[in-house]
């Protein structure tokens, strides 16, 4: 079965509380909440209050996904937010290994996010380091955005490598993800499925939670 991550980022922030318990009492595994700052993306989403906000709503697991530069500033105030599982961009780290042991060292899951743009062999070198990639499946910065067809290549290639020297680690798909493609998604070798507008914006999220859930 696959890891059913609904993004926060779409949801109702005027009525957070109502969507969180939503989540809650749905099938859905892991909260995904987007962070971005405006530089790495060219988009502002929310931040650490926000994450501490959400964290005393659920005991579910909270997946954070840093699209931001600097984020090893950030770090500390992320796990003390909250954060069960931080993942950060290849792209905004020039010292990516050394951002992964921060996290680790913060006793927390670690992730490394790439762009559609990025190749895999970007990462080649920390596979053995971390416990999840997230293969973006559209430029990061908005939700609502359609799906990469390409995607499902790469995260064959991944899955394939992954499978090779560290097969426990999870491929995660975030992008324009829905119901259509999820089935692709998954037989291309991923394990986690990130969606905001498929779920959160259709008339019954918690059963397209469980639609999601059963995608084989
Ligand atoms: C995009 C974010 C995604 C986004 C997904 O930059 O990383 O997590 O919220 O939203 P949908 O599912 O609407 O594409
Ligand atoms: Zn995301």
């Amino acid at each position: 079965m696959p890891i059913v991550a609904p993004s926060i980022l779409a949801a109702n922030f005027l009525q957070l509380q109502q969507d969180c318990n939503m989540l809650n009492e749905s099938k859905a595994d892991w909260f995904h909440l987007d962070i971005m700052d405006g530089r790495f993306v060219p988009n502002i989403s929310f931040g650490i209050p926000v994450v501490e906000a959400i964290k005393k709503t659920t005991s579910k697991i909270l997946d954070v996904h840093l699209m931001i530069v600097e984020p090893e500033k950030y770090i500390d105030d992320f796990k003390k937010a909250g954060a069960d599982s931080i993942t950060v961009h290849v792209e905004a780290c020039p010292h990516l290994h050394r951002n992964i042991q921060q996290i680790k060292n913060a006793g927390l899951k670690a992730g490394v996010a790439l762009n559609p743009h990025t190749p895999i062999c970007m990462i080649e070198n920390v596979l053995l380091d971390i416990d999840m990639v997230l293969i973006m499946s559209v430029n990061p910065g908005f939700g609502g955005q359609t799906f990469i067809p390409h995607t499902l290549h790469k995260i064959k290639e991944l899955r394939k490598k992954l499978d090779e020297v560290a097969p426990e680690v999870l491929i995660e798909a975030d992008g324009g993800i829905s119901l259509k493609n999820a089935a692709a998604v998954i037989h291309s070798g991923a394990n986690v499925l990130v969606a905001g507008s498929a779920i959160f914006h259709t008339a019954n999220p918690t059963a397209t939670i469980g639609q999601f859930k059963m995608v084989i």
